[in-house]
């Protein structure tokens, strides 16, 4: 007689149930049915009015609807509570009113302030600035500064070789004098230019070597240039960009297109030339900075300068280098990684 009336309950439970779209209504839905003055707690008020034969299998089904109807619910409560807090953190993750991350003032990277303080040195001395391509020939490269055609140099371990026939060069310069070459096939003396760009070699990248790096050229050629002129002037560049009391010293050298050529040294600019333990110059007091010499008649001739009266000098330097100097930066990939917290101290 009673199965009736509970399975009325259910199928209209059943109907409420479906139509639930939030958490308030779940909790509407629960206390209609399972509250105070719900409909089974109502229908179990009415157990002590049946006969006694009734009241155990009345009662028995009561508990069992009371538990399927709470089962339900509490099912539907943990799965809109799922869905709002889904819903939230959707909302957050993309808000687009939230305030962007911070910015990091942009600045210039510091083989790029290096490059621009060698220039302003220089041009601060009366020398103007010269541009190269990165494609160079073989023959501004090598064959007019005198490199001959055995030189090591050329070897395809050394040079980055190009055959793509429209390219109006075939290598890309190892280093900045090919603007040498331009230059002064392009000017008459007095020549005063500087030369920054940068170079190219076929190297195994480690903490000192990359393949593409940067260098600094300088050219003079006047009558009476003397070695006194190339001592004076890089001697000023030294103190100019290392501080007062660094002191240059020349060393003979061998570059093919300079005689006499010379490596430049400055005095370390970490223990400062007191020759105890220093990692950085070994001990040594002096620093490797450069290399130049006096320009060989071999590239004046090859250029066309045929005056006997001429004369001149050139430098060549690395701009990683001398960074690294300045900085005290031990490992050159450090430049190229864009680490920001490595950039952002320059
Ligand atoms: N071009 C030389 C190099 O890359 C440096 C240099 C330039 C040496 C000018 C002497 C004169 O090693």
């Amino acid at each position: 007689m009673f199965t009736n009336n509970f399975s009325d309950i259910e199928e209209k439970f059943n109907i409420q149930f479906i139509a639930i779209e939030s958490l308030e209504q779940t909790e509407e839905l629960s206390k209609a049915y399972l509250g105070k003055k719900g409909v089974l707690t109502a229908l179990m008020e009415t157990l002590k009015s049946l006969p006694q034969d009734e009241k155990q299998a009345f009662g028995k089904s009561i508990n069992i609807l009371k538990s399927k109807i709470n089962a339900k619910l509490l099912q539907k409560k943990t799965a809109l509570e799922e869905k709002e807090l889904l819903s939230k953190l959707l909302q957050e993750s993309s808000d687009p009113t939230l305030p962007s991350a911070p910015l990091i003032a942009p600045g210039s990277h510091p083989i790029n302030q290096v490059l621009t303080e060698v220039c302003e040195i220089f041009t601060a001395l009366g020398f103007s600035i010269a541009e190269g391509p990165e494609i160079e020939t073989d023959e501004n490269n090598f064959g007019a500064l005198n490199i001959p055609e055995h030189h090591p140099a050329r070897d395809m371990h050394d040079t980055f070789y190009i055959t793509n026939p429209n390219s109006t060069g075939n290598l890309l310069r190892t280093h900045t004098s090919p603007v040498q070459v331009r230059v002064m096939r392009s000017q008459n003396p007095p020549i005063r230019i500087i030369a920054p760009g940068k170079v190219y070699r076929h190297e195994a990248v480690d903490a000192t070597h990359s393949s593409v790096f940067h260098q600094v050229e300088g050219l003079v050629v006047d009558e009476g240039i003397s070695f006194a002129d190339l001592k004076g002037t890089l001697d000023i560049f030294a103190r100019n960009f290392f501080g007062e009391k660094i002191k240059t010293r020349f060393r003979p050298s061998y570059f093919p297109f300079v005689e006499p050529g010379a490596e430049v040294d400055i005095t370390c600019t970490v223990c400062a030339n007191t020759k105890t333990y220093c990692p950085v110059c070994k001990g040594t007091g002096w620093i490797e900075m450069l290399g130049a010499g006096m320009v060989h008649p071999n590239v004046f001739k090859a250029v066309g300068y045929l005056d006997p009266k001429l004369t001149g000098f050139a430098f060549g330097m690395g701009i990683e280098r001398i960074c690294m100097i300045r900085y005290g930066i031990s490992d050159m990939r450090l430049f190229y990684e864009n680490n920001v917290d490595f950039l952002k101290q320059f």
